[in-house]
């Protein structure tokens, strides 16, 4: 069984749920505490052992490719200033020479459009696939236990996450067979389940590993919702022929996409960091204090 080396980040989608912030910078560029959010996803995937990233970027997403360079100037600069820390953190992040592509999608097509167009990048094997505008807040990495679970299953893996099942609807939703290692086997997949026809609560929540037998499926995969070319589609057809587990990850997932994602994930990833937690929780508890109505006066 070949191993999960490679991942794919697409990252050409306009990010209309964004603007105004997006209409020059990237979404993924946009940053929670002091990394932007793009470096979080990157991070899981190479504590997953992932060893090449692989970037589906579009119009103005350049400043992405740039970030994941080396700025020669910027080192000099904090060698010569003695920031050996701001240094050292730079380099730690740095991926090694080669180990970045990027391509081209040149129309907005959809996220399985996106898929398809890494396709000579990946070539004949399986890869992991990191929806960049979701981060992962929780102890064990989500990449990484999915790459545990893949090392005993094979097949496809997709990571899925508990929903309040009146928002079932909203969501790709997947059916729960009989559990296996640290997963359990799907039953069946359906995007935007009706309301009350859902098979189950568990959502898709942006994480897969898959075989490379999808990209021949996106090849003539037909547009669906929205009029674009849906991944789920192309999984329900990969569904046919490959088996599918699910990882059940419990930790906490914001969507960056969103305006309230984005800044209950900055919330959450200071009051995690040892150095902001202490100064941040006092700041929230002062907002709070100060957004509570005045208690209602007593009457006789
Ligand atoms: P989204 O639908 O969340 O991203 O796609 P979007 O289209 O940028 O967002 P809104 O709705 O306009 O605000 C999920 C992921 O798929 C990528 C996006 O970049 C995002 O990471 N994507 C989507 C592409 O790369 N290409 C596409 O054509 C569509």
């Amino acid at each position: 069984m070949k191993k999960v080396r490679k991942a794919v980040f697409p990252v050409a989608g306009l990010g209309t749920r964004f603007l105004p912030a997006t209409k020059a910078i990237p979404k993924e560029m946009l940053t929670v505490v002091d990394r932007p959010v793009i470096q979080y996803v990157v991070d899981e995937a190479r504590e997953a052992g992932i060893e090449h990233f692989i970037f589906v970027t579009g119009r103005n997403k350049a400043v992405i490719e740039d970030h994941f360079d080396i700025q020669f100037e910027l080192n000099h600069t904090l060698a010569q200033r003695g920031k050996d820390d701001q240094l050292a953190k730079l380099q730690r992040l740095q991926p090694l020479p080669g180990q970045t592509s990027f391509t081209r999608q040149q129309e907005p097509l959809g996220l399985g459009h996106a898929v398809w167009c890494a396709r000579e990048l990946v070539g004949d094997e399986p890869f992991a696939l990191l929806l960049p505008d979701m981060i992962m807040q929780s102890e064990k990495s989500c990449m990484k236990e999915m790459v545990e679970l893949y090392d005993n299953t094979g097949g496809n893996i997709i990571a899925v996450q508990e929903c309040d099942p009146a928002e079932a609807h909203k969501y790709g939703i997947v059916g729960r067979g009989e559990e296996t290692h640290n997963g359990f086997r799907i039953t069946s997949m359906v995007e935007k389940p009706k309301q009350g026809t859902a098979p189950s609560n568990l959502f898709i929540n942006g994480r897969y590993i898959l075989q490379p037998e999808i990209f021949a499926i996106l090849e003539s995969q037909e547009r669906g919702a929205g009029n674009e070319i849906q991944l789920t589609d192309g999984m329900l057809r990969l569904e046919q022929d490959q088996r599918f587990f699910g990882y059940h990850y419990r930790g906490r997932t914001f969507d960056c996409g969103s305006p309230e994602g984005f800044v209950e994930a900055n919330v959450a990833f200071a009051l995690a960091r040892h150095d902001l937690s202490a100064k941040m929780a006092g700041a929230i508890e002062e907002l709070l204090v100060d957004m509570k109505p005045a208690p209602l006066q007593k009457t006789g």
